[in-house]
């Protein structure tokens, strides 16, 4: 089975924000397509280890901000490249909060869907929610970015130039698909990205300068 062939399948890019408590927090995510009419009902796949996920299963509910074909890559980095159980990701950041108190971004977004949870499916890395929405509403008249996009032409490119590559010694492995970095010289070949999950072999080599 060649599994690239997956990575024809089409995608948005949303940041999922949820509520816990006192805590607000949101990650990127590439996953949300409806999967219902009346009422409707959208389904997303959140990594389970993702501190998102967790507040998603404690208070039921989230919002996507639907990200338009201006986002930066400063904030697919400060939502995607780091756990909010370390930082407080909307630190010094303008956002707004929907009814259910889960936090969206007013900028770089094209729409905002809230919903609430109504069935959830532990997939093993992923837990599949499926939610009723509760409110929905259009942000701005610029086009969604899809993850074509994203890999295309908003994720930095590596640096063109290839080092001597048998006289550099490896430092460290970078995810092509999401820029995560794993900073050792070993890369084990049952590796899996813990930021986007996909496989070693997504992974290329960081030299020594
Ligand atoms: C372009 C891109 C797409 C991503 N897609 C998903 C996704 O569909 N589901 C998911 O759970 N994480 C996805 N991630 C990874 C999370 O955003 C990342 O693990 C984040 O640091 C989790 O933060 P948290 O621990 O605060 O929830 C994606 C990251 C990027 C950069």
């Amino acid at each position: 089975m060649d599994t690239k062939a997956l990575y024809n399948l089409s995608y948005g890019v949303f940041i999922l924000g949820a509520k816990a408590g006192n805590r607000i927090n949101a990650c990127v995510t590439n996953t949300c397509m409806q999967v219902a009419n009346d009422p409707v009902r959208i389904a997303i796949s959140v990594l389970n280890r993702n501190h998102t996920c967790q507040m998603i299963k404690d208070s039921g509910s989230f919002v996507l901000s639907v990200l338009d074909k201006s986002v930066s890559f400063e904030t697919i980095k400060r939502f995607g490249f780091q756990s909010g159980r370390d930082v407080d990701k909307f630190k010094d950041f303008e956002y707004s909060l929907d009814a259910n108190g889960n936090p969206y971004l007013k900028k770089e977004s094209c729409a905002v869907i809230s919903a609430k949870v109504v069935s959830s499916q532990d997939l093993g890395t992923h837990m599949l929610f499926v939610a009723e929405v509760t409110d929905a509403e259009i942000l701005s008249s610029r086009a969604p970015v899809t993850y074509a996009d994203y890999q295309n032409e908003i994720k930095p490119k590596p640096a063109a130039q290839k080092p001597a590559q048998s006289e550099k010694k490896i430092i460290g492995w970078r995810c092509k698909i999401c820029g995560y970095e794993l900073m050792q010289a070993e890369l084990p070949a049952d590796y899996v990205c813990p930021l986007c999950g996909h496989p070693a072999e997504d992974f290329e080599p960081i030299y020594e300068a």
